[in-house]
Order: C-alpha cells, then sequence, then structure tokens
C-alpha cells in the first residue's frame, strides 16, 4: 500500500511514522508513506498556499492551485483509489471504514488547515471525507496519523499472533474483553480463576461472555 499524505505541516506527521509498529511496517517495505509539503506547490514569491474567504468572515482558506498541482503530480505517476480530506464535517470514522481501506493500493490524504480549503477541491478530487471524531483539531494532521495508524496496523504481516487485529475492541461489532497479566494475585485483587484454568473452550466462552456484557453496559448502540 502507498499513502501520501498532503499538508501545510509536514513536520507535525513525521514522528507517529518513526516509531514502534508503523515504523516496523515501513521497514518491512508493507506499507509506503510519502509527506508532501503543500508550500512546493505555492504561488508567487511569497509561498502563498491560502488566502482570504470571499464574502468575508475570519480565517484563511487553503488555495484550490497548489492542491490540485500537488494531486495532479501525484497521479501523473499511479492511479489512486481514494483521495481523502480529513474534515471535522465528513463521515466519522469506524473500524468497519479503517477494515475497508486497507484493501486500497493507493491513497491521497489532504489535511485541512485554517477554515479549511476552497470548496472546489472538495468537489473535484475527493471522493472521501473523514472526520475522527465531533471535536475540532487545529488541522487535519493529527487526524490523518490517526487514520493512518488504524490502516496500516491491519495490513497483512504488519501485526504478528500477540497483537493480532482480529480480536480487537470494535471487530465483530464488540468491545475487547478485560486481560490480566502476572502477577496472578495482587495486593488481594486476584485474576478470574477461569483464566487460569488451562481450559481454553471454557477461557474463550467467557471471553466472549465479557465482551458481550461490556458492549451492553458501555456501547449498546454497537449491537443494533
Ligand atoms: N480537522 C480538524 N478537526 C478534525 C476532525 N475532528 N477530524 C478530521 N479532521 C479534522
Amino acid at each position: 500500500m502507498r499513502i501520501d499524505i498532503i499538508t501545510v505541516l509536514p513536520e507535525l506527521l513525521k514522528s507517529p511514522f518513526e516509531a514502534s509498529i508503523l515504523k516496523r511496517a515501513i521497514e518491512k517495505g508493507l506499507v509506503e508513506v510519502h509527506l508532501h509539503n503543500l508550500r512546493d506547490f505555492a504561488l508567487g514569491n511569497y509561498n502563498q498556499v491560502d488566502d482570504y474567504q470571499f464574502g468575508g468572515g475570519a480565517g484563511m482558506v487553503l488555495m484550490i492551485e497548489p492542491i490540485d498541482k500537488c494531486i495532479s503530480e501525484l497521479m501523473k505517476h499511479r492511479d489512486y483509489d481514494e483521495v481523502i480530506y480529513m474534515t471535522p464535517d465528513g463521515t466519522t470514522l469506524n473500524q468497519g471504514m479503517s477494515n475497508h481501506l486497507s484493501l486500497k493500493k493507493n491513497i491521497i490524504i489532504l489535511c485541512g488547515h485554517y477554515k479549511g480549503v476552497d470548496q472546489r477541491v472538495r468537489d473535484k478530487f475527493i471522493t472521501k471525507e473523514i472526520s475522527i471524531g465531533d471535536y475540532v483539531l487545529s488541522g487535519g494532521e493529527l487526524a490523518a496519523a490517526v487514520l493512518c495508524d488504524s490502516i496500516i496496523r491491519l495490513l497483512p504481516g504488519v501485526l504478528n499472533d500477540e497483537t493480532s487485529a482480529l480480536t480487537d475492541t470494535f471487530q465483530d461489532n464488540l468491545l475487547a474483553p478485560p486481560v490480566y497479566t502476572r502477577p496472578s494475585e495482587y495486593k488481594g485483587m486476584k485474576v478470574p480463576e477461569v483464566l487460569l484454568s488451562g481450559n481454553f473452550p471454557k477461557i474463550e466462552q467467557w471471553r466472549e461472555e465479557e465482551a458481550l456484557k461490556r458492549t451492553e453496559e458501555r456501547r449498546p448502540d454497537l449491537l443494533k
């Protein structure tokens, strides 16, 4: 998979890909992540990428021309399955969307900033608009990092058995059951007996029941 991220703040997006699982996925060649600084496609001597909005009002808007140049350049070299715009008024991200996107070959992610992008960018280039939740971030960069993490960990070969995504919360629309590790007793607090029993069908049954219980208590909406 290849992910191209267009941003005015590439430095904000470096470190998420330089540690742990995402770093290893890149090193193993399972994913390529390319950051593109929108200013490299800027206009005039002032490296302009944004301007005041027509009709007045506070806040700058990212201009269409640098974004058009950047996306057109990328599209010269390969076909893209999706051009995603990170925005608080997009569809709220969920596990199903990440599963779906993890099957794509090439995607572009455009990070909004300030008041967002010229609507014509959204009309002409964008195939999906994604929000990571009902709150407003300073820009789309951290949201893009969240989206990339949720996709990349699903790519075959990225996680090993111990970290398998199959038992994650939200797979099968259930929250994950409680987990415990050593010691089996700490200051009088005991690990549920069944987990120490070695009876694996029983353990599996306990986990399913606990997952259902937790989902009913915390997220009954997932069971509908
Ligand atoms: N940009 C600003 N806030 C955002 C959000 N909640 N999700 C995605 N992109 C954003």
